[in-house]
């Protein structure tokens, strides 16, 4: 047999070792790992010398913006930027316009991102106070997980009260799938928004203020306790405070099914950066104090947070750098700079390659039931390969970046590990820093790969649909109420 590929004199990684070894990729997935002289011959070598073969990042959290804001991202530059990050697969928010509540909506999202993509995807489905009834077409129609808004962030989708959370709990239990929560409290946040405003401050550091860490941690405490009575799936998105993680490790002592995700923000920027970069550093949840980022760095050791995400969210210079920081959006691009940022954090000794493989890919794949299609170096895995030099330095630039948004609070940054090559299912889509040509629109729906375990329903008699016998109000007759 003739391999399509295969990759020489790299360091493969996995999560538990990296080792010397070749890869032989053939029809879009890994043909075998092991000693050069063990390889087929193949169309095409090679020669990865001074480079870690890294299982390319899963990022379950990126705005692509598509449909809807073109001005600040779409399909074709997000997923550009993805390739240049090492990044073979990301999960797109729902926050687009329209947002994507119902199945016409989606298909239409699948058709703009199946036309442009380099990388693979999924696509999240809204889950909110007005979309629970629309869940089976939203499955029908793929998708990898649902999003749920507990707070208003950027988009302006209503949260859900914590009745309707529990019933939208109740029915995305049924199907198995994972959802993703935006776990910050909006009463709490609006009330302090408000009074901030009031109060006359309009500088950065008013948003920290008005979004303290007991913001997550109502949200977190409370999304736990519903899914812990429904069997629902759940993962927190961007944890961003120290306080978050008790209630997150107790809901795991408890045998919640509950995964966390920390971005690079969280990790390396703090409220000392707020002078420096006004509102370009503006995001939801805010940047925090310093003393958070020692213990998320723990808990990401330990396994209480599961995952590195991005959050990508970029916007534009204008909508960033607005006087008032009430105006500026929230929100910056990361989905291309994660790698280099924390391949950084590995130069300097603060974890091993290995936990950031497990971190970056192995553990994402694992909870949205894509493993070992993805986030594994080994046969019958699909070639998602993120080829890295990791003496590699550089200073990130953001006019260099492929995303559409050239501001960003990373800018000027010094890293150390770069990707050099992308591949998506056997293929280059980034070689030597390049874009390759005639890879757009290569990208893939995972929904189609996915299995997630089965349901694992509780309190099933006491659900909404149970206790009413399915009968729902007709929108007249609640609307009169
Ligand atoms: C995100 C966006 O811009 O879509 N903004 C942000 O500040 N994180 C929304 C979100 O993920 O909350
Ligand atoms: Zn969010």
């Amino acid at each position: 047999m003739t391999a399509d590929l295969v990759i020489n004199n790299g360091i493969v990684v996995t999560p538990d070792a990296a080792f010397p070894a070749s890869v032989a990729i053939k029809d879009e997935k890994i043909l075998a790992v092991g000693a050069p002289d063990a390889m087929p011959s193949a169309s095409e070598t090679l020669d990865a010398s001074g480079l870690h073969i890294l299982p390319g990042a899963i990022d379950v959290h990126v705005h692509f913006r598509d449909p809807g804001y073109p001005n600040k991202e779409d399909w074709e530059s997000g997923t550009a930027a993805a390739a240049f990050g090492g990044v073979t697969t990301v999960f797109d928010m729902p926050n687009t316009i329209p947002a994507t509540g119902n199945g016409t909506i989606l298909a239409e999202k699948h058709a703009i991102a199946a036309s442009k993509a380099h990388v693979d995807f999924g696509l999240y489905g809204l889950l909110g106070e007005d979309t629970i009834d629309n869940v089976p077409e939203l499955i029908a129609g793929g998708v990898i997980g649902f999003k749920l808004y507990m707070g208003n962030t950027f988009g302006k989708i209503p949260s859900p009260s914590t009745g309707a959370m529990l019933e939208a709990f109740e029915v995305v239990a049924e199907t198995g799938k994972r959802i993703s929560l935006h776990a910050e409290t909006n009463s709490i946040m609006e009330r302090r928004q408000t009074r901030l405003t009031q109060a006359g401050r309009h500088e950065p550091l008013a948003h920290l203020d008005s979004r303290p860490a007991v913001v997550a941690v109502e949200a977190v405490s409370r999304a736990c306790i519903l899914a812990e009575w429904t069997g629902a799936r759940i993962h927190i998105l961007h944890i961003s405070s120290a306080d978050e993680l008790r209630p997150l490790r107790e809901a795991k002592a408890r045998g919640v099914d509950v995964t966390g995700e920390t971005c690079p923000q969280y990790l390396f920027l703090s409220a000392d950066d707020y002078a420096r970069f006004s509102g370009v550093i503006r995001v939801n949840p805010p940047v925090r104090e310093k003393n958070n980022q020692e213990p998320i760095f723990a808990a990401l050791k330990d396994g209480i947070i599961d995952m590195i995400a991005t959050d990508h969210a970029p916007h534009t210079p204008e909508e960033k750098t607005r006087s008032d920081i009430w105006a500026v959006d929230c929100g910056f691009p990361g989905v291309e700079t994660q790698m280099p940022a924390m391949l950084t954090a590995v130069n300097a000794g603060r974890m091993s390659i290995s936990d950031y493989v497990r971190w970056s890919a192995f553990n994402p794949a694992r909870h949205w039931g894509l493993y070992p299609r993805k986030g594994a170096i080994q046969p019958g895995a699909d070639a998602d390969l993120a080829l890295v030099d990791l003496a590699r330095e550089w200073t990130i630039d953001d006019a260099k970046i492929q995303s559409r948004s050239k501001i960003s609070p990373w800018h000027g940054r010094k890293v150390k590990g770069l990707p050099v090559h992308t591949i998506v299912r056997g293929r280059f889509v980034m070689r030597d820093r390049t874009l390759v040509s005639g890879t757009k629109g290569w990208g893939r729906s995972v929904h189609t790969i996915q299995q997630m375990p089965a349901p694992a329903i509780r309190n099933a008699g006491k659900t909404m649909r149970a206790v009413t016998g399915g009968i729902r109000p007709s929108p007249s007759k609640e609307n009169a109420a």
